[in-house]
């Protein structure tokens, strides 16, 4: 794209239309040009000053403003892509059945690129018939319409139908302009799990042998896929700065062990299991009580290390019949072979289905948003994934996965 994309953010009128405002922020300060169309219902919430102020540009609700310009046409047709934050029932609603009485219905009507609705309401009406009618109807027709968190709503309910993080909401708003099909419900019924960040080995209360994973692939893998329509469950070791994926369990782990035991309970009945978490391959054998003192004679502790169990081999001996297994390998070029040589023999050594193999070393692949490497299958598929943002990956990777499980029924 050789000019900046063009954006369309929809606000509907929840108490959820606040968070629209950040996710106004992450887009223009990410390059985007974010043109916002709030419903009549959205300025009872924030005002228009906020969202031009943010966005650069004029903000209306009706289609009787700047007539000339055609805007209930032309706000949609020159969008790349229209995101609808808070999607309310009712906004569902109208986009189902073709409404369009505002300037935010017009443009949905006349927008040609993805357009993808991030629903927030009470737990009650996301589970009314006709709030499941409508969304089924939106998805059948390509549409995007994203599983709300559970959690905290306004007053004191909790429940599902929170509104995502916004974070959360910019990281799929770019995944769909790089990629427009990247989120098809592929994945419906296909129980998940997936292991994300470092896990911490403890040498005394206070200090660790660690790693330097963020969790940023793994939580993006647990994002996409649950978008995409799985159940997930993210075993997650220390990713405390990351926010949870909407719609997604998560399990919070410290230790190798505890990432093993966490992972081997769920993954007894999941259909796939992503092992994307750095587990440290050793831990200090023993763990001192007490903090270790420095000694006034200036010696420094020995440190004994001892091996940790591969989880991922674990589950390889005890994989259930159809159960598919991916694995992660970070690898670097040395005498013995390229990346790639490297992990073609991983990939046999380990047994998985889908090795994801990252080329690391040289700032790539570790606490940061882009990633790069190779897709490689046990059936001798070697694919290439270009460098981009780590929900790219992840829509790479639930391809050839969503592809397995596909070949897997069409064998049943
Ligand atoms: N893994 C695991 N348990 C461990 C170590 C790693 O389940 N104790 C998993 C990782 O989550 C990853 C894969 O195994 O999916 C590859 O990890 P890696 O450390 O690259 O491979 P190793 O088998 O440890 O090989 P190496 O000798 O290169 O360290």
């Amino acid at each position: 794209m050789g000019t900046r994309p063009r954006v369309v953010l929809g606000v509907g009128g929840g108490i959820a239309a606040y968070k629209a405002c950040e996710v106004l922020r992450g887009l223009t300060e990410s390059g985007h040009d974010v043109r916002v169309v709030p419903t009549a219902a959205a300025l009872k919430f924030v005002g228009a000053a906020t969202f031009e102020a943010l966005s650069g540009h004029p903000v209306h609700t009706d289609v009787f403003t700047a007539v000339p310009e055609v805007q209930h046409v032309r706000v949609g047709q020159e969008a790349d892509l229209v995101l609808v934050v808070p999607a309310t029932a009712d906004l569902l609603a109208k986009a189902a059945h073709g409404v369009a009485d505002d300037l935010l219905t017009n443009t949905l009507l006349t927008a040609r690129c993805p357009v993808a609705f991030f629903p927030a309401m009470h737990t009650e009406m996301w589970e009314h018939p006709a709030t499941r009618d409508n969304v089924a109807l939106l998805r059948s027709r390509g549409v995007v319409v994203t599983e709300p968190d559970s959690g905290r709503l306004t007053g004191k309910d909790t429940g599902k139908g929170r509104l995502a993080d916004p974070r959360e909401i910019v990281d799929l708003a770019r995944l769909l302009l790089a990629r427009s099909d990247a989120l098809p419900r592929d994945l419906e019924g296909v129980r998940v799990v997936v292991s994300a960040g470092g896990t911490r080995e403890p040498l005394d209360p206070v200090r660790f042998l660690g790693n330097r994973s963020s969790g940023k692939q793994g939580y993006a893998l647990a994002r996409v896929a649950a978008q995409r329509g799985a159940e997930v469950t993210l075993v997650a070791a220390h990713t405390a700065a990351l926010p949870a994926p909407a719609g997604v369990r998560v399990v919070s782990v410290s230790t190798a062990a505890e990432l093993q035991t966490a992972v081997e309970d769920v993954a007894v009945d999941a259909d796939v299991v992503v092992m994307a978490a750095a587990v440290a391959d050793f831990r200090p054998a023993e763990r001192a009580e007490h903090k270790i003192k420095k000694q006034d004679d200036d010696s420094a502790p020995t440190v004994l290390l001892a091996r940790n169990p591969d989880i991922l081999a674990g589950l390889v001996q005890r994989r259930r019949p159809g159960q598919l297994l991916v694995g992660f390998a970070a690898e670097t070029g040395d005498e013995h072979g390229s990346v790639l040589d490297h992990g073609r023999v991983k990939l046999k050594r380990k047994g998985v289905d889908l090795l994801v193999l990252n080329a690391v070393g040289e700032g790539r692949a570790f606490e940061v948003d882009e990633n790069t490497g190779w897709l490689l299958t046990s059936s001798g598929l070697e694919q290439r994934i270009p460098l981009g943002a780590k929900s790219e990956l992840a829509a790479t990777v639930w391809d050839a996965v969503a592809e397995l499980v596909r070949a897997g029924e069409r064998r049943q």
